[in-house]
Protein backbone atom coordinates (compact mmCIF):
# COMPACT_ATOMS: atom_id res chain seq x y z
CA UNK A 1 0.00 0.00 0.00
CA UNK A 2 2.69 2.42 0.85
CA UNK A 3 4.15 2.14 -2.96
CA UNK A 4 0.66 2.73 -4.17
CA UNK A 5 -0.07 5.61 -6.11
CA UNK A 6 -0.93 8.35 -3.00
CA UNK A 7 -4.44 9.74 -3.11
CA UNK A 8 -6.22 13.10 -2.93
CA UNK A 9 -8.76 14.12 -0.84
CA UNK A 10 -9.70 17.83 -0.85
CA UNK A 11 -11.62 18.83 1.94
CA UNK A 12 -15.16 20.32 0.82
CA UNK A 13 -15.07 22.39 3.80
CA UNK A 14 -13.55 25.21 1.88
CA UNK A 15 -15.16 24.83 -1.29
CA UNK A 16 -17.69 27.04 -2.76
CA UNK A 17 -21.31 26.06 -1.01
CA UNK A 18 -23.53 27.76 -3.68
CA UNK A 19 -21.96 25.81 -6.05
CA UNK A 20 -20.58 22.41 -4.14
CA UNK A 21 -21.14 20.04 -6.79
CA UNK A 22 -19.91 21.69 -9.50
CA UNK A 23 -16.80 22.62 -7.40
CA UNK A 24 -16.10 19.42 -6.73
CA UNK A 25 -16.96 17.49 -9.73
CA UNK A 26 -14.33 20.36 -10.97
CA UNK A 27 -11.50 18.69 -8.91
CA UNK A 28 -12.21 15.30 -9.48
CA UNK A 29 -12.40 15.84 -13.08
CA UNK A 30 -8.37 16.86 -12.42
CA UNK A 31 -7.80 13.76 -10.73
CA UNK A 32 -8.80 14.13 -7.15
CA UNK A 33 -9.56 10.54 -6.05
CA UNK A 34 -11.80 11.52 -2.77
CA UNK A 35 -14.03 13.99 -1.58
CA UNK A 36 -13.56 14.39 2.05
CA UNK A 37 -16.42 15.69 4.13
CA UNK A 38 -15.63 17.88 7.65
CA UNK A 39 -19.01 17.17 10.05
CA UNK A 40 -18.77 19.20 13.00
CA UNK A 41 -21.06 19.27 15.80
CA UNK A 42 -19.85 22.71 18.02
CA UNK A 43 -19.36 20.24 21.00
CA UNK A 44 -16.32 17.80 19.95
CA UNK A 45 -14.83 21.32 18.02
CA UNK A 46 -15.78 24.62 18.12
CA UNK A 47 -17.08 24.55 14.65
CA UNK A 48 -20.71 23.94 13.39
CA UNK A 49 -20.43 22.61 9.68
CA UNK A 50 -22.37 19.98 7.71
CA UNK A 51 -24.41 16.69 8.02
CA UNK A 52 -25.69 14.02 6.17
CA UNK A 53 -27.97 16.01 3.91
CA UNK A 54 -24.78 17.53 2.16
CA UNK A 55 -23.40 14.09 2.14
CA UNK A 56 -26.26 13.01 0.50
CA UNK A 57 -26.18 16.28 -2.13
CA UNK A 58 -23.07 14.71 -3.33
CA UNK A 59 -24.40 11.28 -4.10
CA UNK A 60 -25.14 11.32 -7.50
CA UNK A 61 -21.57 12.78 -8.72
CA UNK A 62 -20.19 9.93 -6.10
CA UNK A 63 -21.94 8.06 -8.64
CA UNK A 64 -20.91 9.27 -11.93
CA UNK A 65 -17.24 9.59 -11.32
CA UNK A 66 -16.37 6.71 -8.28
CA UNK A 67 -15.30 9.63 -6.05
CA UNK A 68 -15.68 7.98 -2.52
CA UNK A 69 -17.17 10.33 -0.12
CA UNK A 70 -14.70 9.84 2.98
CA UNK A 71 -16.59 11.52 6.00
CA UNK A 72 -14.58 12.74 9.35
CA UNK A 73 -16.72 12.72 11.92
CA UNK A 74 -15.67 15.83 14.37
CA UNK A 75 -18.58 14.91 16.60
CA UNK A 76 -19.38 13.83 19.98
CA UNK A 77 -20.95 10.14 20.19
CA UNK A 78 -20.93 9.42 16.53
CA UNK A 79 -22.57 6.16 17.21
CA UNK A 80 -25.99 8.33 17.00
CA UNK A 81 -25.00 9.24 13.23
CA UNK A 82 -23.32 6.34 11.53
CA UNK A 83 -26.72 5.06 9.34
CA UNK A 84 -27.51 8.24 8.72
CA UNK A 85 -24.50 9.03 7.23
CA UNK A 86 -24.53 5.49 5.62
CA UNK A 87 -27.44 6.04 4.25
CA UNK A 88 -27.06 9.35 2.40
CA UNK A 89 -23.95 7.55 0.45
CA UNK A 90 -21.08 7.71 3.00
CA UNK A 91 -18.12 5.47 1.92
CA UNK A 92 -15.60 5.63 4.29
CA UNK A 93 -16.47 6.74 7.87
CA UNK A 94 -13.83 8.25 10.50
CA UNK A 95 -14.22 8.61 14.00
CA UNK A 96 -12.29 10.33 16.30
CA UNK A 97 -10.69 8.30 19.66
CA UNK A 98 -10.89 10.91 21.44
CA UNK A 99 -14.89 10.89 21.44
CA UNK A 100 -15.15 7.12 21.40
CA UNK A 101 -15.11 5.38 24.70
CA UNK A 102 -16.02 2.37 22.96
CA UNK A 103 -14.31 2.69 20.32
CA UNK A 104 -14.36 -1.41 19.16
CA UNK A 105 -17.82 -0.78 19.35
CA UNK A 106 -18.09 1.93 16.86
CA UNK A 107 -15.67 0.86 14.30
CA UNK A 108 -17.67 -2.01 13.94
CA UNK A 109 -20.72 -0.90 13.79
CA UNK A 110 -18.96 1.24 10.21
CA UNK A 111 -18.50 -2.23 9.30
CA UNK A 112 -21.50 -3.51 9.99
CA UNK A 113 -23.10 -0.96 8.00
CA UNK A 114 -20.97 -2.12 5.17
CA UNK A 115 -18.32 1.27 5.46
CA UNK A 116 -14.94 1.38 5.79
CA UNK A 117 -13.96 2.47 9.09
CA UNK A 118 -11.87 5.24 9.69
CA UNK A 119 -9.87 6.08 13.19
CA UNK A 120 -8.04 9.80 13.78
CA UNK A 121 -6.30 10.74 16.43
CA UNK A 122 -5.80 14.93 17.59
CA UNK A 123 -2.10 15.97 17.34
CA UNK A 124 -1.92 15.41 21.24
CA UNK A 125 -3.03 12.00 21.18
CA UNK A 126 -0.26 9.22 21.32
CA UNK A 127 -0.11 6.66 18.54
CA UNK A 128 -0.28 4.22 21.39
CA UNK A 129 -3.45 4.34 22.01
CA UNK A 130 -4.92 3.51 18.64
CA UNK A 131 -2.31 -0.30 18.98
CA UNK A 132 -5.45 -2.46 20.07
CA UNK A 133 -7.66 -1.53 17.39
CA UNK A 134 -5.14 -0.83 14.40
CA UNK A 135 -5.58 -4.47 13.18
CA UNK A 136 -9.44 -3.70 12.45
CA UNK A 137 -9.31 -0.68 11.09
CA UNK A 138 -9.25 0.44 6.91
CA UNK A 139 -8.06 4.03 7.59
CA UNK A 140 -6.24 6.03 10.11
CA UNK A 141 -6.06 9.87 9.87
CA UNK A 142 -3.56 11.50 11.60
CA UNK A 143 -4.44 15.47 12.28
CA UNK A 144 -1.82 17.40 11.59
CA UNK A 145 -3.65 20.52 13.07
CA UNK A 146 -6.15 20.99 16.02
CA UNK A 147 -9.65 19.90 14.49
CA UNK A 148 -11.94 22.61 13.86
CA UNK A 149 -11.27 24.77 10.95
CA UNK A 150 -9.88 24.72 7.35
CA UNK A 151 -6.45 26.99 6.56
CA UNK A 152 -5.03 26.67 9.78
CA UNK A 153 -0.87 26.06 9.81
CA UNK A 154 0.65 22.48 9.53
CA UNK A 155 1.87 21.27 12.77
CA UNK A 156 5.68 20.24 11.79
CA UNK A 157 5.96 17.08 14.48
CA UNK A 158 3.01 15.55 12.96
CA UNK A 159 5.81 14.26 9.86
CA UNK A 160 7.66 12.27 12.67
CA UNK A 161 4.35 10.57 13.77
CA UNK A 162 3.49 9.59 10.12
CA UNK A 163 7.09 7.70 9.77
CA UNK A 164 6.51 6.15 13.65
CA UNK A 165 2.99 5.20 12.42
CA UNK A 166 4.19 3.60 8.97
CA UNK A 167 6.66 2.03 10.87
CA UNK A 168 4.49 -0.23 13.37
CA UNK A 169 2.15 -1.18 10.38
CA UNK A 170 5.19 -2.68 8.48
CA UNK A 171 6.25 -4.57 10.94
CA UNK A 172 2.88 -5.61 11.65
CA UNK A 173 2.03 -6.09 8.29
CA UNK A 174 -1.20 -3.75 8.11
CA UNK A 175 -2.37 -1.96 4.96
CA UNK A 176 -4.73 0.51 6.24
CA UNK A 177 -4.59 3.81 4.22
CA UNK A 178 -3.10 6.24 6.32
CA UNK A 179 -4.15 9.82 5.71
CA UNK A 180 -3.27 13.10 6.74
CA UNK A 181 -5.41 16.38 7.35
CA UNK A 182 -4.76 19.59 8.06
CA UNK A 183 -2.14 22.43 6.62
CA UNK A 184 -1.39 20.03 3.57
CA UNK A 185 -0.22 22.43 0.58
CA UNK A 186 2.32 21.42 -2.17
CA UNK A 187 5.05 22.36 -0.13
CA UNK A 188 4.73 19.36 1.72
CA UNK A 189 3.22 16.69 0.28
CA UNK A 190 5.90 15.10 -0.96
CA UNK A 191 7.52 15.27 2.80
CA UNK A 192 4.24 13.52 3.85
CA UNK A 193 4.33 10.90 0.99
CA UNK A 194 7.72 9.99 1.75
CA UNK A 195 7.15 9.76 5.48
CA UNK A 196 4.58 7.22 4.77
CA UNK A 197 0.93 8.71 4.38
CA UNK A 198 -0.36 7.70 0.74
CA UNK A 199 -3.99 9.47 1.29
CA UNK A 200 -3.65 14.15 1.62
CA UNK A 201 -6.59 15.43 2.61
CA UNK A 202 -6.37 19.37 1.31
CA UNK A 203 -8.75 22.00 1.44
CA UNK A 204 -7.21 25.62 0.95
CA UNK A 205 -4.30 24.30 -1.14
CA UNK A 206 -7.66 22.76 -3.58
CA UNK A 207 -9.94 25.51 -3.37
CA UNK A 208 -9.40 28.41 -1.41
CA UNK A 209 -5.94 28.99 -3.79
CA UNK A 210 -6.78 31.59 -6.23
CA UNK A 211 -5.59 29.73 -8.87
CA UNK A 212 -8.46 27.43 -10.69
CA UNK A 213 -9.00 24.16 -8.84
CA UNK A 214 -7.98 22.58 -11.89
CA UNK A 215 -4.65 23.66 -11.69
CA UNK A 216 -4.12 22.95 -7.61
CA UNK A 217 -5.44 19.38 -8.15
CA UNK A 218 -2.82 18.86 -11.24
CA UNK A 219 -0.22 20.63 -9.19
CA UNK A 220 -0.89 18.60 -5.89
CA UNK A 221 -1.28 15.35 -8.23
CA UNK A 222 2.33 15.90 -9.80
CA UNK A 223 3.84 16.96 -6.24
CA UNK A 224 2.42 13.60 -4.82
CA UNK A 225 3.50 11.62 -7.39
CA UNK A 226 7.47 12.84 -7.02
CA UNK A 227 7.23 13.95 -11.14
C1 LIG B 1 -9.86 20.43 10.03
C2 LIG B 1 -10.48 19.57 8.96
C3 LIG B 1 -9.69 19.56 7.71
C4 LIG B 1 -9.56 20.89 7.04
C5 LIG B 1 -8.46 20.85 6.06
O1 LIG B 1 -10.62 20.33 11.19
O2 LIG B 1 -10.60 18.25 9.39
O3 LIG B 1 -10.16 18.58 6.80
O4 LIG B 1 -10.74 21.29 6.42
O5 LIG B 1 -8.32 22.14 5.53
P1 LIG B 1 -6.90 22.74 5.14
O6 LIG B 1 -6.35 21.87 4.08
O7 LIG B 1 -7.26 24.10 4.68
O8 LIG B 1 -6.06 22.75 6.40
ZN1 LIG C 1 -10.98 16.59 7.93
Amino acid sequence: MNNATPLLAPSILSADFGRLRAHCQEAIEAGADWLHVDVMDGHFVPNITIGPLIVRALQTLKDETGALLDVHLMIEQPDRYLKDFADAGADILTVHIEACPHLHRTIHAIKDLGLKAGITLNPATSLLSIEEILPYVDLVLIMSVNPGFGGQKFIPSTTDKIRRLRNSLNALHLTPYLQVDGGVTAQNARMLINAGANVLVAGSAVFGDPNPVQKNVEYLKRVMSGA
